[in-house]
């Protein structure tokens, strides 16, 4: 497998893990078939970023739509998150990874949340890689909890309304402290941002593949990462700024 570059390795990769539900349709399988193999995807994926030294890795795997599927899928997907985090909670600990959630965590069933705290307490000081997993997450909810904390803050004194810039705003969504997202994935061809980090991914490369999450390999990883890697980030300025350095000519 050809190698990427470490200088400019994406800092944050962020994936939509989508067509667990079409992977499985196709071989005429049910849909909590597709999560299955999905979740095994979604280990794979975790233990190449490691390796890779990316920073931090967020898994879109569970929005606050998805609480519309059918109660049986739900309730799978939740069992296949349990058992998933009983099975690796030791791995990542063993391995420096440190488990963050994004989402209304308390939305989950109790014993999902419970299994969340305790791998997220044991792992809280690993200092190899951050894995955000996304569960009960909504980009615009995020925004808008952010947007509520603040008001109450104002509210309080504890900070004043010409205070609140970007970076101030940033400390109170649910992703505070990590970096923005440098690259995002998506699976199974669709060109949507489907309510993801949606004040986050203000300047994320975006990379979408025809692969169906059930199908991804560690060499789709890294031909999504050498894809960023070819690419120009401007970040608003012009070309002839980021080659010079210069923000003023
Ligand atoms: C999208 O496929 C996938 C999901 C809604 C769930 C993804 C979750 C996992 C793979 C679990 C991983 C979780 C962690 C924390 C490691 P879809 O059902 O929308 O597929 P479709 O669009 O083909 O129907």
């Amino acid at each position: 497998m050809e190698q990427i570059s470490k200088d400019k390795l994406p800092r944050h990769i962020a994936i939509i893990m989508d067509g667990n539900g079409r992977w499985a349709e196709k071989r005429s399988l049910n849909r909590i078939a597709g999560h299955r193999t999905g979740i095994k995807k979604a280990k794979d994926v975790i233990r190449s970023c490691r390796e890779l030294g990316v920073q931090v890795l967020t898994l879109y795997a569970f929005s606050t739509e998805n609480w519309k599927r059918p109660e049986i899928e739900i309730k799978a997907l939740m069992t296949l998150l349990k058992r998933f985090l009983r099975a690796e909670g030791k791995e990542m600990i063993q391995n420096n990874i440190r488990l963050n959630t994004i989402g209304n965590i308390n939305d989950l069933p109790t014993d999902v949340a419970e299994v969340l705290k305790e791998v997220m307490l044991k792992s809280k000081n690993n200092t190899g890689m951050v894995l955000n997993a996304a569960l009960s997450y909504s980009g615009r909810n995020d925004i808008i909890q952010a947007v509520k904390k603040i008001a109450g803050h104002v509210q309080q004194g504890k900070i004043t309304a010409t205070q609140i810039n970007e970076e101030v705003f940033s400390r109170y969504l649910f992703t505070s402290g990590l970096p923005d997202p440098d690259l995002l994935i998506r699976t199974s061809g669709e060109l949507r941002i489907s309510n993801f980090l949606l004040w986050q991914m203000a300047y994320t490369e975006i990379y979408v593949t025809d692969v169906l999450w059930p199908d991804f390999t560690k060499k789709d990883l890294i031909d999504a990462i050498k894809d960023y890697q070819r690419r120009e980030r401007r970040f608003g300025l012009t070309q002839h700024q980021i080659k010079t350095g210069s923000s003023s000519t």
